[in-house]
C-alpha cells in the first residue's frame, strides 16, 4: 500500500460546527480518543449563521413555557414529518444543554434578574431564544472551541474527506487531503460522527460560505445509507440583496423577534395579508397587537413577521413577483420605525442587533437605526440528510453516525429558526456518546487497500486532462448553482423539475471531464472539481425527492400541487444508492406516535 499519512482515533468526527464539536467533547468524555478533521480553520463553521439564538423552553422570559409547548411548536412547523422521537428528546434535553454551555463560559444576555433572556422567533409560541445579542452561535462556537481544546481533542484542520471506508457493512474509517500540501491521509477509525452541515452552495443565493458542498450527505449515501426528506429546503426569508457581492449573506429573525416589520415598495406591511389558518389563533391583524406582543405583552398575538420562515420567504416572493417589491429586487425590512415608539432607538437597536447594524453599515452603506434593510430569500439550511436512530444518531450503516444539520428527522418539513442551534447541541452530545460506546464495544477494522488507491486515483484524474480535452470546475458549479435556483427552488413545478434532472445528468458528464491546471499545493480550483461530485449528488437527492413529493408542505412548495395532501403527511421521502449505481427513491411511512404524545399536539392546538 502507498505511504499515506495515517492517523488513529476511536472516534473520528468530521465536521467541526457546533454539532462536530459537541460530539467530540462527548465522546472524549467517555473516554475514548477522537480526532475532528474541519475543512476550513477550526471555528469557522455555519454554526456562526445561526445569530438571532438557541431555542430551549427555559421559561426566563415567559414561566408558561416548557418542553411539551415547544415540542408542540417544533411538530407543527415542521407540519407532522417530524421524527417524534427525535422532537421530543429535543425539547426535553435542550434546557440542560444550554445550562451545561454557561457553565462552560457562554455568556448570555440576562433577564433583569440575572437570568438567560430569552426573544421571540418565528413559529414559537413564547420568547424561547436564549441569545447573545445577534451573535449567538459565535459565542457557542468559542465557548465550544475552548472547551474541546482543554479536553484535548485531536483536530485536522483544512482537510478535506473524499470518502468513508468500509469493510463490510461497517464503516472504519475516512481517507481525504490536506488542503496546503494536497497530500492524502488515512484516518482509521471504530466509530465515524458525520457532522459537516449543509448543502447551501447547490444554490446560486445562500448564506452558506464555500465549505457547505453536502459533503456528509454525499459521504453516507455513497457507503449506503439513507438520506431522507432533501426535498425540504429552507430558504431563510430575509437575506441581503445589494450590493450584489454580499447578495444572500443572513439578516438575522432577530430584527423581527425586536419589532421589525416587513413592507413592500408601496409601505404595505404585507404580511397581514396572508395569515395561515393553522396560525390564525396565534397572529395579531393588527400592528398595534404585533408591537405589544414584541414588548412582552403576553395576553397580545405574535405580529405576521413572526410567521415560519417558509410561509414568510413565499409572501416575500409573492410581493417581488407582483411588482411590489424594492429596486435591488427584494423588500424592505424595518427596525428604525420603533423610534416611533421607544426613546433611545438607536442605542436599542444597536444594542440588541450590533452585527447588524455593522453589517450594513460597512457592507452596504446603510444605517438601519435610521432607514430600512433591502431583504430577500437565501437559500440558508436544509432539513432533510442523513436518516438516522432518533435516541443514538446512528445511520443504517453501522458505526456512521450524523449529527446537526447533516442529519435528517428533528425539523421535519420546515424548521423553527433557533432549533438548529439546540439540535446541534443535543444531538452533538448523544452522537458523540454513542459513537463512543459503539467504538468501545468494537475493535478497529480492516482498511480495504484497494478502496483508498481507487480514491485517490480518482481525485487525482482532474489534473490528467487540460482545456482541450476538459473544462474547469467553476463554470460548472456556476451552472449547477444557477440551475437550482431556477428550477429547484422556493417555488417549484413538475416540468422544470424535470428538466433540472436532465441537466444534472448533463453536467454529471462535464464533470466527469473536469479539469485542474497547476498542481496539488494549495489548489482551490482542485478542492472545487472535487466538491462537485458532493454538489451533483445532494442536487439529484433534492430534485429526486422533490418530484415525488406531489404536494405543498412547509418549505417544499409545488406550484403544480399548492395544496397539501393529507396522504403525502403520513411518509418521509428517502433516497438511496442502488447496487446498479442508480438514485432509489422511495417513500418511507411516518412511525406512529405515542398515545402521550398526540395528547400532547392535541392540547397545545
Ligand atoms: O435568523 C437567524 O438568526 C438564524 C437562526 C437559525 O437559522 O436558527
Amino acid at each position: 500500500m502507498p505511504e499515506y499519512q495515517t492517523f488513529e482515533h476511536d472516534v473520528l468526527v468530521i465536521g467541526a460546527g457546533g454539532a462536530g464539536l459537541r460530539a467530540a467533547i462527548e465522546a472524549s468524555a467517555a473516554g475514548v480518543s477522537v480526532g475532528v478533521v474541519c475543512k476550513s480553520l477550526l471555528g469557522k463553521a455555519h454554526t456562526v449563521m445561526a445569530e438571532g439564538g438557541v431555542a430551549a423552553a427555559l421559561a426566563n422570559v415567559d414561566e408558561r413555557d416548557n418542553w411539551k409547548v415547544h415540542f408542540a411548536d417544533t411538530m407543527r412547523g415542521g407540519q407532522y414529518l417530524n421524527n417524534w422521537r427525535m422532537a421530543e428528546l429535543h425539547a426535553k434535553e435542550a434546557p440542560d444543554r444550554v445550562r451545561e454551555l454557561e457553565a462552560w463560559g457562554a455568556l448570555f444576555d440576562r433577564t433583569k434578574d440575572g437570568r438567560i433572556l430569552q426573544r421571540n422567533f418565528g413559529g414559537h409560541k413564547y420568547p424561547r431564544l436564549a441569545h447573545v445579542g445577534d451573535r449567538t452561535g459565535l459565542e457557542m462556537i468559542r465557548t465550544l472551541q475552548d472547551h474541546g481544546v482543554h479536553r484535548g481533542i485531536d483536530v485536522h484542520m483544512e482537510c478535506t474527506v473524499i470518502t468513508l471506508l468500509k469493510d463490510g457493512d461497517r464503516v472504519v474509517g475516512a481517507f481525504g487531503y490536506d488542503r496546503e500540501r494536497g497530500r492524502f491521509r488515512l484516518f482509521k477509525a471504530k466509530a465515524v460522527v458525520l457532522a459537516t452541515g449543509g448543502i447551501g452552495r447547490a444554490y446560486k443565493i445562500t448564506s452558506n460560505s464555500w465549505e457547505y458542498t453536502g459533503d456528509g450527505q454525499a459521504l453516507a449515501y455513497h457507503a449506503g445509507a439513507e438520506l431522507m426528506d432533501m426535498e425540504f429546503v429552507q430558504f431563510h426569508p430575509t437575506g441581503m440583496v445589494w450590493p450584489p457581492s454580499v447578495q444572500g449573506i443572513l439578516v438575522t429573525e432577530g430584527v423581527r423577534g425586536e419589532g421589525g416589520v416587513l413592507q413592500n415598495k408601496e409601505g404595505k406591511r404585507f404580511m397581514f395579508d396572508d395569515i395561515p389558518e393553522l396560525y390564525k389563533n396565534q397572529t395579531a391583524d393588527n400592528p398595534e397587537e404585533g408591537w405589544r406582543y414584541c414588548q412582552g405583552d403576553k395576553e397580545a398575538r405574535r405580529p405576521p413577521e413572526l410567521l415560519t420562515r417558509d410561509h414568510v420567504a413565499r409572501c416575500i416572493v409573492r410581493e417581488i413577483k407582483a411588482g411590489r417589491g424594492s429596486a435591488h429586487g427584494g423588500v424592505f425590512l424595518d427596525i428604525s420605525w420603533i423610534k416611533e415608539k421607544i426613546p433611545k432607538a438607536a442605542e436599542h437597536i444597536k444594542k440588541k442587533l450590533p452585527s447588524m447594524y455593522h453589517q450594513f453599515k460597512q457592507l452596504a452603506d446603510i444605517d438601519i437605526t435610521q432607514e430600512p434593510m433591502e431583504v430577500g430569500p437565501t437559500t440558508h439550511y436544509i432539513m432533510g440528510g442523513v436518516r438516522v436512530d432518533g435516541d443514538t444518531q446512528m445511520s443504517t450503516v453501522p458505526g456512521l453516525f450524523a449529527a446537526g444539520e447533516v442529519a435528517a428527522g428533528l425539523h421535519g418539513a420546515n424548521r423553527l429558526g433557533g432549533n438548529s442551534l439546540s439540535d446541534l447541541l443535543v444531538f452533538g452530545q448523544r452522537a458523540g456518546k454513542f459513537a463512543a460506546q459503539f467504538a468501545k464495544e468494537h475493535g478497529a477494522g480492516q482498511i480495504n487497500v484497494a478502496q483508498l488507491e481507487q480514491a485517490a486515483q480518482h481525485a487525482l484524474e482532474p489534473f490528467g486532462r487540460n482545456e482541450t480535452n476538459g473544462e474547469g470546475p467553476y463554470q460548472i458549479q456556476h451552472a449547477l448553482q444557477e440551475m437550482m435556483q431556477d428550477l429547484v427552488g422556493i417555488v417549484r413545478k413538475e416540468d422544470e423539475m424535470l428538466r433540472a434532472l436532465e441537466g444534472l445528468q448533463k453536467l454529471r458528464k462535464r464533470g466527469g471531464q473536469v479539469a485542474v491546471p497547476g498542481n496539488r499545493e494549495y489548489n482551490p480550483g482542485w478542492h472545487t472539481a472535487l466538491d462537485l461530485d458532493n454538489l451533483l449528488t445532494v442536487s439529484e437527492a433534492i430534485a429526486r425527492a422533490a418530484v415525488e413529493r406531489k404536494e405543498s408542505r412547509g418549505a417544499h412548495f409545488r406550484e403544480d400541487y399548492p395544496n397539501k395532501d393529507a396522504a403525502a403527511g403520513k411518509f418521509n421521502i428517502v433516497v438511496r444508492k442502488g447496487t446498479d449505481g442508480s438514485m432509489q427513491v422511495r417513500r418511507q411511512p411516518l412511525s406512529e406516535m405515542p398515545a402521550e404524545l398526540k395528547q400532547v399536539v392535541e392540547d397545545m392546538k
